[in-house]
Order: C-alpha cells, then structure tokens, then sequence
C-alpha cells in the first residue's frame, strides 16, 4: 500500500451511521501529502498514449489538475450540470437517493481523442461510469482510469470492466 495512507483521515459514521468517510483534504493540507498523492497518481498513466485527463467535479479536480500540469498534457473538466457556458452533453446517472447529472463541452471532445479519467475515489462506480458513457457518446475513447481510493466492498470496478483502472490505495471495506 502507498504511502499516502498515511495521510488519509478516516472519519467513522460520517455522513451517516455505519460509513467510513475517507477525507482526502488531510492529504491535500500536507505539502508532502500533496506531492506524493499527485506523483503517484501520475504515475498510475504507466506509458499509455494519450491526449487529455479529463477530471470530474468537484473532487476530481483536486488531482487531474496537476497531473495534467505535471505531464504538459490538456485538462477538460466534467462538472455537475448548469455550469458549463457553451453547448454540452449531459448525461444522469443514479446516486443512492435520487440522481445527479454531469456534462462537458461537446466541442472539448473530439471523435477518437485518447482520454484518462480521473477523479479522487471509486465507491459504487456509478460517476465514473456514467463519465465514460458521456465522453464515449461523443466520440473519446477513455484509455485508462485512475482514482487515489477504492472501496473494494461496494465492488465499483464491475462497472468499470474493460477500462483499465489504477488506484493508489484500496480498502477492503465499503
Ligand atoms: C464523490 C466522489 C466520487 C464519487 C464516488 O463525489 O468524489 O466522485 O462520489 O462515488 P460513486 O463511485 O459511488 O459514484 P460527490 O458526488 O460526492 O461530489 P464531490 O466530488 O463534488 O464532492
Ligand atoms: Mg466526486
């Protein structure tokens, strides 16, 4: 396990009872927390060709930012409808009660771009899969997925299969 563990705050019955809340902000406080998390996210890219990292708002930011920064590379952002100024496609998705909705700038996307996406955590899996659906009905192909944390228990990579998907540190849990 990464060393950036050791910068993660677990918080028990957080939001509600019988969650473990992971708080990534106790790794972003810490100057060497920061660089490390980045790195080694960074690094999870390997050698795979590429042309932007898209990053999902609000905490994909956190980290898609400075790897795009850290490899010269473009950074387009996804966010939660109602922000995004010129035209987008939108796409909902079902959270555990109700739904939510994420767009992007269809001309940001181009047919047969080479994407990674990154956000700050797997959970049930359903952001990233709906962030894969909308960037594929525009024409990228996502050729690789990298998050800092997993929740082995909710098992959100099923939803992922046949992306390959890199995490810095997976709990056993949910
Ligand atoms: C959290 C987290 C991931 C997502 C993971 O974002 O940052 O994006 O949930 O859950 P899932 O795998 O079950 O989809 P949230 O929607 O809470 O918003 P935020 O990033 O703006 O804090
Ligand atoms: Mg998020």
């Amino acid at each position: 396990m990464s060393k950036v563990e050791e910068y993660i705050i677990s918080i028990p019955d957080y939001p509600k009872p019988g969650i473990i809340f992971r708080d990534i902000t106790s790794v972003l406080r810490d100057a060497d927390g920061l660089r490390l998390a980045v790195d080694e996210m960074t690094q999870c890219i390997g050698d795979t060709q590429f042309d932007a990292i898209v990053g999902l708002e609000s905490r994909g930011f956190l980290f898609g930012m400075p790897m795009a920064y850290n490899l010269h590379k473009a950074f387009i952002p996804v966010r939660k409808r109602g922000k995004l100024p010129r035209e987008t496609a939108h796409i909902s998705y079902d959270l555990e009660y109700g739904s939510a909705e994420i767009e992007v700038h269809k001309e940001d996307i181009t047919p047969g771009m080479r994407v990674v996406v990154v956000d700050d955590l797997i959970a049930t899996g359903g952001t990233l899969e709906a962030a894969i659906k909308l960037l594929e009905g525009l024409g990228a192909k996502v050729v690789k997925v990298v998050c800092l944390l997993e929740l082995k228990g909710l098992h959100g990579r099923d939803r992922l299969a046949g992306y390959p998907t890199e995490t810095v540190i997976a709990y056993e849990g949910k």
